[in-house]
Formats: C-alpha cells, structure tokens, sequence
C-alpha cells in the first residue's frame, strides 16, 4: 500500500461501547462446543481447558476443537461484510483527541502480505490451581490446560500502522520507544464496556516480534470462539494481550485504560489481598512477557495405568519472548535426582527464528511405583529456570513451579 491510498481514507469515528448489566450480558447465541474435549469451569462465560494427556496427544498443532476457550462475556455475532477494524493515533495529551481510520475486512485480508506464524497462547492463569491451594486467589482456579498452540495468519501489525498511521519504522524513534498499541474488542465483558488492553509499541513495530492480526487459525477462518473475524496474535506474551473481536487499534503515549491492562493481569506483591488490593494496581507493573514454563500432561495424577511397560511420560513446555526450551529434566522420586528427557520437539518460526510455539518432550519411565513422585522442570535458552516452589499471589498468575505428579499406580507392576 502507498501513501496515496493511505490519504484516500477519511477520518472517522468509531462507536463507542457502553458498559452492561451482568443481567443484560446474553449468552443464549454462544456457539456449540465439542464439550468431551473440555473440564469446563464456567459455561456463562465459556471458560473451559481441554483435558491433558488430549491437548498432548494432539500433537504439536492443537485442534481449533481442543485449544483452550477463556471469555470474559458473550461471544459476540458479528458478521464478515459489515465488520470494521478502527486505527488511531492519539496525540501527547489526553485531551488530544484521536484521529480515527477505518478498514473493512476486505482490506486487512487483501492490502498486505499474509504471514503466518505458528504460536502458542497461555493464559497468565494457567496453574492457578496450585496458588489457590495456598491461599485464596480470585480468577478461574485453571489447572494446567489454560495452553495451546496453532497456527495464525494475517497481516503484520507494523505494515499496517506504518501504513495507516504513519508509524515510522525506525525502531530508535522516540515514539517507537515509548508509546504503547491498544486494543478493543466489539464484546460486553462483565468486568468493563468491553475487552481491551495493549502492548508496547516497539514489540507491535519489531519484525522479528511477529505480531499479527489473524484472520485464519490452522487453515481456516477464525472460529467464533478464537476471535471471528479477526484477533490480535502477540506472541511470546500471556495470552491476554491476543484480544479478540479486534474492533480498534489506538497508538497512544499510555497502556490502554481497559480493566485488563491495569485492574489484572499482574503479579501483586505477596502482602497484597482482597482487603487491600486497589491500593497495589498503579504500582505493580503489567505482564507482557510469559514465564518458562514445563507440565507433564501423562500421566496425570491418581492415574491407574494398567500395562506393565515402561512408561512414556509426556508434556509441554514454554517460555516467553521467543526464548527456546533448552532443557527439560524429570525427577520419579520428587526432586532427588533428575534426568533429561528423551527427547524435546520445538520448531522456530521460519523466519524471524523466535520460538513462540511451545515443545513437547516425552521420557521412557521403566516403572512407575506408587510411592514414586514425578516432576519436571524445564530452563530456557536465558538460563531461566522453573521455581520448586509456588510464589503466591492473590491474582494467582504466572504459577510455574516444579509440576508434580503423585499417586500413579502402575498394575500389573512390573518385575513382580
Ligand atoms: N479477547 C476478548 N475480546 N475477550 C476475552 O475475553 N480473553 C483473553 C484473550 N483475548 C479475551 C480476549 C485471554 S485472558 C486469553 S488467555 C485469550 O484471549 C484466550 O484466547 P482463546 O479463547 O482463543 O484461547
């Protein structure tokens, strides 16, 4: 695209969304789900994470019907032919009010190159479950499915506020450095007018950072459920900032002021709870970045496996910002003593080289006793390694402690 079409685009307004009655929020045009597939945690509003040794069994590319599902309102019905995407620029000031574009679908699919890169999304609350067992948390009490991986395609986010809002490229630029993209989606969300929140401006303006507005998953147009018509894809981060129903994209000197970017999403310091916790929010920064992480999926806890053999122990693991998985080791005797696994499946994207799809790994145990302790643990290609311990927090994110796995009775057991 050049200039000239650039300037042929009027200056709009976008619509405003106005904040719901939880009564008012309707959930009766949801889609259907394959609901076998999913422990389901809520159903109004879906929240639901495929069950473990399904999500590592599918393999390195999840199914669009086994990938996690996390909504904070109704999914919204929009249609292809009438959806616009609104782009701004705000000025220094607040005061300064935005100058708005607007696109249709058909020029994001056609006015720029498609690229497609294959990334994981984990959301921050992944694991809560083991925070909770601490002490109380408020979110969704996840296990450790809250992860999946596919492949996404659309335009670069940089070609288009290069383009549209006349972001320069160079990554030095002051504006670059400081300002921050925010996104909104055209939902109701309980929690605020609608789903938001945003990104630095230099990961949306990095090449090699390879955020994009995804039309398709695996193949295929967007499912209702993962954003139809059209997402963010920001890889490398927690998986709340891939806001769905994309409807605007503001380039502004502040994060978005949505609930999601500065009332969640953060690690409050350990003496913060429910009776002081809006005194922390200003003060506590917002996760961008994932975490390494490293789960066994089979087998799971309390398991009867009824087969005398050695053991294939699988699971997944990840870090953030294109890290690579450098090394996963698994203990059968809680922590003791530890092994690499046999063998780490992880592929970067083709060009930029940043790993933002997760590895799965996968161990021959020759026997699995009752008294044994499984763990694992993985470190990154920084050097960063998993804590043994939980680090409470009362937003419960960004849990990845040592995962562990008890109970497993192995029948016949083997050599008897
Ligand atoms: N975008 C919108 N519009 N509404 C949402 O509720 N949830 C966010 C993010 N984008 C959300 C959203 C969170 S917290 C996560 S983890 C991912 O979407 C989940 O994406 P998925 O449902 O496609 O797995």
């Amino acid at each position: 695209m050049n200039t000239q079409q650039n300037n042929t685009l009027e200056c709009v307004r976008p619509p405003v969304h106005e904040k719901k009655e939880l009564c008012d929020l309707d959930y009766s045009q949801d889609p259907p789900r394959i609901l076998s597939n999913y422990l389901v945690h809520a159903p109004k509003p879906f929240n639901a994470e495929p069950h473990l040794p399904l999500l590592v069994n599918a393999g390195l590319i999840t199914p669009t019907d086994v990938f996690f599902k996390r909504n904070h309102g109704p999914i919204p019905d929009i249609r292809l032919e009438d959806h616009q995407v609104y782009i701004g620029v705000q000025g220094r000031s607040e005061s300064q009010p935005a100058e708005w574009k607007a696109l249709n679908m058909h020029d994001i699919m056609t006015r720029w190159p498609k690229a497609t890169i294959t990334a994981s999304l984990q959301c921050a609350g992944n694991r809560r479950e083991g925070l909770a067992q601490l002490k109380e948390v408020k979110g969704v009490i996840w296990k450790a499915g809250t992860i999946s991986n596919a492949v996404w395609s659309g335009p670069r986010l940089c070609d288009i506020l290069k383009d549209i809002a006349g972001v320069p490229q160079d990554l030095h630029n002051e504006m670059i450095r400081n300002y921050h993209v925010s996104f909104e989606a055209d939902d109701h969300v309980k929690e605020d007018a609608c789903y938001g929140s945003s990104i630095p401006l230099r990961k949306a303006m990095d090449p090699l950072g390879d955020v994009i507005i995804a039309y398709e998953m695996n193949g295929q147009p967007l499912t209702r459920d993962h954003g139809f018509p059209l997402r963010v894809i920001v890889p490398g981060y927690i998986g709340a900032r891939s806001v769905k129903f994309l409807q605007k994209i503001l380039v502004q000197p502040q994060e978005s002021t949505s609930f999601f970017q500065r009332r969640d999403y953060k690690i409050l310091p350990p003496w913060i709870d429910s009776s002081n916790v809006d005194t922390a929010w200003d003060t506590t920064v917002s996760l961008g970045e994932m975490n390494v992480q490293c789960v066994i999926c089979t087998p799971m806890e309390k398991e009867i496996i009824l087969c005398p053999k050695p053991v294939t122990v699988k699971g997944y693991a990840i870090s953030g910002g294109g890290r690579a998985i450098y090394r996963v080791e698994l203990s059968v005797d809680g922590g003791k003593t530890w092994e690499p696994v046999d063998k780490i499946e992880q592929t970067p994207d083709k060009i930029s080289g940043m790993y933002w799809a997760w590895a799965l790994w996968e161990k021959k145990v020759p026997k699995i006793l009752t008294t044994s302790e499984l763990v694992v643990r993985a470190y990154d290609s920084s050097g960063n390694m998993q804590p043994e311990f939980p680090i409470w927090n009362y937003r419960g994110v960004m849990n990845n402690a040592w995962f562990r796995v008890n109970n497993v009775t192995q029948m016949p057991q083997p050599n008897m």
